[in-house]
């Protein structure tokens, strides 16, 4: 077995111990557990695609959001899963310290969805609005909108002549 499904399970813990910790919360716990599962399979399939290591994407796809789920709120937090993100994988011993950084500095850039990052980030905000669009949560910003529009003409087949 590779390491996704021990990094979900740890990460099932810790939105579990998130319960009743915040008043109120823009996304349901639900949610960051379907959501996270759901971006990592994504993710899994798309680095498949483009020849990158589906391990390592669908492990960034799954922590993504994990600032929101500890502060409860949409408002940075990309940024503000940087750092407990890093102590979090740390822990799990799983990630070589290189490892570590690469998907931390994806959920770290993960909001900006205008901007061209690494493979991973790229992989990650893919993932991210494509999965979102799956669910019928809206767009708040014209970025996702547009990316999510871009990730569809990329993968739309070649008109025939
Ligand atoms: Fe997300």
């Amino acid at each position: 077995m590779n390491r996704i499904l021990k990094l979900q399970s740890a990460l099932l813990r810790v939105i579990e111990e998130q319960e009743g910790k915040v008043e109120e919360r823009d996304q349901s716990l639900d949610w960051e557990r379907v959501h996270m599962a759901s971006c990592a399979r994504l993710g899994f399939l798309m680095a498949e695609e483009k020849g990158q290591d589906p391990e390592l994407a669908a492990c960034a796809c799954s922590v993504h959001d994990f600032g929101r789920i500890l502060t409860g709120k949409q408002k940075g937090h990309a940024e503000k899963g940087y750092h407990p993100v890093k102590d979090f994988l740390d822990k799990l011993e799983l990630f070589t310290k290189e490892e570590i950084e690469i998907i931390s500095l994806a959920v770290k850039n993960h909001s900006r969805k205008s901007k061209i990052g690494s493979w991973i980030e790229e992989i990650v905000k893919d993932a991210d609005v494509v999965d979102c669009y799956q669910y019928g949560i809206p767009f708040v910003r014209d970025a996702q909108q547009m990316r999510y529009e871009e990730y569809i003409k990329r993968n739309q087949p070649e008109e025939e002549e």
